[in-house]
């Protein structure tokens, strides 16, 4: 149902952010196709090619996947890649897009869950873009993903930024806001320019949390980009970024 409002919840289950990313799923494979995302295209898409050029392309996971769309970016370098998204309805769009790519899969349920079922399957590269705020339980997912990867693989990921997201949308100044607290917020999906009436779940968390599970999952920072669009892309923008939106990471498995 339509809501017009930022609220922060105590928890949501993920059978419910499913629901929230089904739900969403046709709107931002429009938004997407029809280049309405610059931040994707203009500025995470960039970013994680970028820091995943050094990166071994063997057997690639992309950890909560969506539509596909960096999948796309990366397939032709990738050997095996396969996507894992709790959304049965993104990936039913994203495989429409990889009919003849034998070499691209899908699996639909939790990476969590796809790490219990194939104790074997290793990859040299896993990515996640935009995913791991959207998670439920950042250990967990860490510790799935961590398993998941031969020793020496990359794990490269973006996140909305921890110490300015929560200002570039408004929340910071409400009194439920505190940085240094994990909170569960409902919010209209929007992107530049755009305000749905969908609405999505995302879960602020402070850096330290951030690196704090990193690192108790057995990963090892070795690049960090706040990046910012190019100057060309930055006037379409509704108003100038004075700060980084994003984070994005490379980090290896120890
Ligand atoms: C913001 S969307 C990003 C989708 C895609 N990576 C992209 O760049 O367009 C976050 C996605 O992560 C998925 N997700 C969240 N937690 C997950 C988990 N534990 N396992 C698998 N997918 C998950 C959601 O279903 C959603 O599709």
């Amino acid at each position: 149902m339509a809501q017009s409002k930022i609220t922060r919840l105590t928890h949501k289950p993920p059978a419910e952010i499913e629901r929230e990313w089904d739900a969403i799923a046709f709107v931002r494979e429009e938004q997407i196709l029809q280049g309405k995302d610059i931040s994707f295209s203009k500025v995470l898409l960039p970013a994680i090619v970028d820091l995943s050029t050094c990166s071994k392309f063997d057997r690639v996971i992309d950890v909560g996947c969506g539509l596909g769309f960096i999948m796309e970016a990366l397939s032709s370098r990738s050997k095996y890649l396969l996507g894992v998204d709790l959304s049965g309805q993104s990936i039913r769009l994203a495989q429409r897009r990889f009919v003849h790519a034998n070499h691209v899969h899908f699996y639909h349920g939790s990476v969590e869950d796809f790490s219990m079922r194939s104790a074997l399957e290793k990859f040299s590269l896993a990515i996640a873009n935009m995913t791991l705020m959207t998670s439920t339980d950042l250990d967990s997912v860490l510790h799935s993903v961590a398993k998941l990867l031969q020793v020496g693989a990359h794990l490269v990921f973006t996140i909305t930024h921890p110490c300015y997201w929560a200002r570039y949308w408004g929340y910071e100044s409400e009194e439920w806001f505190r940085y240094d607290e994990e909170i569960f917020i409902e919010a209209p999906f929007k992107i530049t320019g755009n305000v749905g009436d969908l609405v999505t779940t995302h879960v602020h968390r402070p850096l330290f949390q951030y690196i704090n599970s990193l690192q108790k999952a057995g990963f090892c920072v070795e690049a960090v980009k706040e990046p910012f669009p190019p100057s060309d892309v930055d006037a379409e923008y509704l108003s100038t970024w004075q700060y980084p939106r994003f984070l994005a990471i490379r980090c290896v498995r120890t």
